[in-house]
């Protein structure tokens, strides 16, 4: 990927990060996604009062561009104030699996953001769980298996 491709979407994270909604732990992040169509979707975090409500910048842009329709991630960009940079939880790393397999991961400290270190989905989440499904299928020896569920509507 290029270096260019690299700054310009820690620029877009560095930017998402200041619409951080982080009055609780006071540390604001700042993502951004890359589709391999060469758009962008940003987001930060966003805390409750209640607060395992909270949800992390890398979802929230994950969020924002599988509702939007994107789907073939090229990287994700994630940025705080923090020595070496922010890495994604692992709540995120599995969503980045499932959602972002082949993306490339760029993590940066938000106060030295040209210095980037990069890493895989599938290196941070080895192994990750990503089908309930064997072959494919719904286990067969459950009375209500997925297929009983309504149909999804066009
Ligand atoms: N946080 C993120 O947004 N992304 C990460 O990769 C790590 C943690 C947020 C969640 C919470 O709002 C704050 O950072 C402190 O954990």
């Amino acid at each position: 990927m290029p270096r260019r491709s690299e700054q310009r979407l820690i620029r877009a994270a560095l930017r998402a990060r200041l619409n951080a909604v982080a009055p609780y732990s006071r540390f604001a992040v700042g993502a951004a996604l890359l589709t391999r169509g060469g758009k962008v979707y940003t987001g930060a975090n966003v805390e409750s009062a209640s607060l395992g409500l909270t949800c992390c910048a890398e979802r929230v842009a994950l969020f924002k561009a599988l509702t939007d329709g994107a789907r073939d991630f090229a990287a994700v960009a994630v940025v705080a104030r923090i020595a070496g940079g922010v890495m994604p939880c692992g709540a995120c790393r599995q969503l980045l699996a499932e959602h972002a397999p082949d993306a490339a991961v760029w993590v940066a400290d938000s106060g030295r953001p040209g210095v980037v270190r990069e890493f895989t989905v599938a290196g941070l989440l080895p192994g990750a769980f990503v089908t309930f499904e064997a072959n494919g299928r719904p286990d067969p020896s459950l009375r209500f298996s997925r297929s009983a569920a309504l149909p999804m509507r066009k």
